[in-house]
C-alpha cells in the first residue's frame, strides 16, 4: 500500500475546498441571478464546520421515519437530503421541485434507486401519490402566496391523513430583514405565533422548535422547525 503523506492529504482537501469556494462566489455571488435553491456540497466542503445549520433539516426529520417509510421531500432543491438522509431509512421517497435546474442537478448528482425526483409545481399539480407517512417541507412555505399555500397545504392534509406528518422549516426573520434574503420570498415569518396560526387553521396537532446560530457574514439565522399532523 502506497501511504498518502498527509501534507497531501491536506493539499487535497485545501484545492477541493477552493473548488467549492469558487463555485459558491460563481453561482451565488455573480451578476447572475442565482438559483432560489442551495448547492448543499458548498456547505459540506467549503463552510463546514462553521456553518451547521443546514444540518439539521437532514438530522431532524429522520425521528419521524421509521424502516421503509413512504417520504414526499417538497420543494427538495437539490436534492441532497432526500439522498444522504432520508435515503437510508425509507422505503422510497419522492422528491419534488418546480425548477427543472434543481431537478437536473439533483438527478445529476444525487440520484439513487429509491428516489424519484420530478419537476413539478406543488400548487399546479397532484402529489406522485396519494398517501405518504412523512411530508418534508424545508425553506419552502416563505416561497409562496396566499393561494398557493392553500394549493399545497389541501394536498398535504390529505397526503398525510390522520397517520402522516409533515416536518419543515422556515426562517423567522427580523423586521429589518424582511426581504432581504431570498428572490422567491414572497411570505416570510416574523414570529413563531405567526407560524402557529398559520397552521393552525388546518390542523390540530403542532409542535414549533427555534435554533439560533451565527451567520458567517454576521448576525444570526433563526429557523423555526416545525412538526404538524392530524388535518382539521
Ligand atoms: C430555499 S429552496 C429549499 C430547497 C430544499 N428544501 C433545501 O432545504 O435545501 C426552495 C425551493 O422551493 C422550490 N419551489 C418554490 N415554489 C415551488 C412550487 N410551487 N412547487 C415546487 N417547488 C417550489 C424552488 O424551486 C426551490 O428549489
Amino acid at each position: 500500500m502506497i501511504r498518502i503523506p498527509k501534507w497531501l492529504a491536506d493539499f487535497g482537501l485545501r484545492v477541493n475546498r477552493l473548488y467549492y469556494k469558487q463555485l459558491l462566489r460563481s453561482v451565488y455571488g455573480g451578476p447572475k441571478q442565482s438559483p432560489s435553491w442551495f448547492d448543499h456540497r458548498i456547505d459540506l466542503h467549503y463552510h463546514w464546520p462553521h456553518n451547521l445549520f443546514w444540518l439539521e433539516r437532514g438530522v431532524l426529520p429522520r425521528k419521524h421515519m421509521f424502516e421503509g417509510c413512504g417520504v414526499l421531500d417538497l420543494f427538495c432543491g437539490d436534492g441532497y437530503y432526500s439522498r444522504y438522509f432520508y435515503s437510508t431509512i425509507a422505503g422510497h421517497i419522492d422528491a419534488i421541485d418546480k425548477d427543472p435546474n434543481a431537478i437536473a442537478h439533483a438527478k445529476r448528482w444525487h440520484s439513487h434507486p429509491k428516489i424519484d425526483y420530478g419537476v413539478a409545481d406543488a400548487a399546479e399539480r397532484d402529489f406522485p401519490r396519494s398517501r405518504y407517512d412523512v411530508i418534508v417541507w424545508f425553506e419552502g412555505l416563505e416561497h409562496l402566496n396566499e393561494a398557493e399555500h392553500a394549493a399545497v397545504v389541501d394536498r398535504v392534509r390529505s397526503a398525510i391523513g390522520d397517520e402522516g406528518v409533515l416536518v419543515g422549516s422556515t426562517p423567522i426573520l427580523a423586521p429589518e430583514e424582511l426581504g432581504m434574503g431570498n428572490w422567491e420570498h414572497q411570505y416570510e415569518f416574523t414570529h413563531v405565533a405567526q407560524l402557529r396560526e398559520f397552521f393552525s387553521r388546518d390542523f390540530s396537532d403542532i409542535e414549533i422548535d427555534v435554533t439560533v446560530y451565527p451567520l458567517l457574514g454576521g448576525g444570526a439565522r433563526r429557523s423555526a422547525y416545525f412538526t404538524v399532523r392530524g388535518p382539521k
